[in-house]
């Protein structure tokens, strides 16, 4: 086992997975996020595991992602939320793997591939109701229907839209995004076009906007043990899925005046035992977190003491009895009774929860735990 690695507790991704269902009505389906790796949490063995819950879509944000999930055997529908570049079209249609079109250059694209196989194209409409990114703006959605529903091949499965504040504990513009949607539901319907799939729900959506569920919702975070913010009005039950550790590499007994770590900018007042622990920034851990954080010893916090570098941070451990080296420290995740969350590491340095676990995420070593397959 090398000095630091990540868990991955699939069981409470699958925990999560059901908290998502009992907010849902009935016949409402779950499409899984599990793009940049699952949010660092493993894209394969996340989507087998969601799979195996009974998971209805996964999405990735690019074309190779849905690749190495066919390859692993995913057999489930995969929307790619970027799109598709033309040189991938072919292949995703032979992958039946379905990107979200808001282009008509890439809609005559697809068409040729879907001709080129012989093998129908479903896509899903990507519609911009007021998030100002990727889409064909709401009011413009007829216009590029037109451009593209004679094209051969072409199946319109899905129409999706994404909320900009739906975390927010004002839901009133999300609700005007809800209603541009339908308006584009409703163009659709008038022109004899029924789509298996509206939706624009992401875990906000899940847990405070019922009205915004359609056929298909759309979670991330949730799935992964966070609230998509602090100012969800229905917060459910999640348990977070990844737990980072590391052993403590040395142990020092310094006394007052020594200076630790890059720039001298902690020096000891006392005499003090410091832990130095093999995870940097490197590791995802920020170094803006320097002489701010803290980590978990024997259930007890350590602070950060000195600067984070690339590969360690030292901590103090002066008032932790019995304080061993190559004892486990947690970085992230719970020990005892005390717990650092990924939103305590997120508040400390300016960003959210997604940025901290994407980042931890990329550690070489992570261990996959509670899995159906090994029960
Ligand atoms: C298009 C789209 N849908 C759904 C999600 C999932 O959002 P969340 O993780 O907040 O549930 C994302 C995440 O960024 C997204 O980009």
């Amino acid at each position: 086992m090398p000095s630091s690695w990540i868990e991955i507790d699939l069981g409470a991704l699958r925990h999560n997975y059901q908290q998502v269902c009992r907010r849902l009505h009935p016949a409402t389906r779950v499409l899984g996020v599990v793009k940049s790796d699952a949010y660092g949490h493993g894209m394969v063995p996340v989507a087998r595991e969601l799979e195996k819950s009974g998971v209805h879509f996964l999405a990735v944000s690019k074309f190779w992602e849905a690749r190495e999930l066919r390859s692993a055997g995913i057999r489930v529908p995969i929307l790619v939320l970027l799109g598709l570049e033309p040189g991938e079209m072919e292949e995703a249609v032979r992958l039946q793997v379905r990107p979200v079109l808001f282009r008509p250059d890439h809609a005559r694209e697809l068409s040729r591939a879907a001709r080129g196989r012989d093998l129908p194209a479903p896509f899903h409409l990507k519609v911009d109701t007021g998030m100002g990114r990727l889409g064909v703006p709401w009011d413009r959605t007829q216009g590029f229907l037109e451009e593209i529903l004679a094209l051969p091949g072409l199946e319109l499965e899905g129409v999706v839209s994404h909320l900009a504040v739906a975390d927010e504990a004002d839901k009133a513009y999300s609700k005007i995004q809800v209603s541009r949607f339908r308006h584009v539901l409703n163009l659709l319907s008038r022109k004899g076009l029924e789509v298996t799939y509206a939706h624009i729900s992401n875990s906000a959506g899940v847990l405070d906007i019922p009205e915004a569920h359609f056929q298909l919702v759309r979670p991330g975070i949730m799935l992964y043990g966070s609230s998509p913010s602090r100012e969800i009005l229905r917060p459910a039950d999640l348990r977070p899925v990844m737990t980072f550790k590391c052993k403590v590499l040395q142990l020092k007994d310094v006394p007052p005046g020594s200076p630790i770590g890059y720039g001298r900018t902690f020096v000891t007042q006392r005499n003090t035992r410091v832990a130095t622990l093999p995870v940097g920034y490197d590791d995802g851990y920020p170094r803006l977190l320097s002489n701010r954080g803290a980590v978990l010893v024997r259930g007890r916090r350590a602070p950060v003491a000195g600067r984070v570098s690339m590969n360690m941070i030292t901590v103090d451990v002066t008032g932790i009895p019995d304080v061993r080296e190559d004892d486990e420290a947690v970085i992230l995740g719970s020990q005892g009774s005390e717990q650092i969350t990924a939103d305590e590491i997120a508040d400390l340095s300016g960003t959210i929860s997604y940025e901290i676990y994407c980042n931890m995420g990329r550690h070489a070593c992570k261990v996959f735990l509670n899995g159906l397959d090994s029960a």
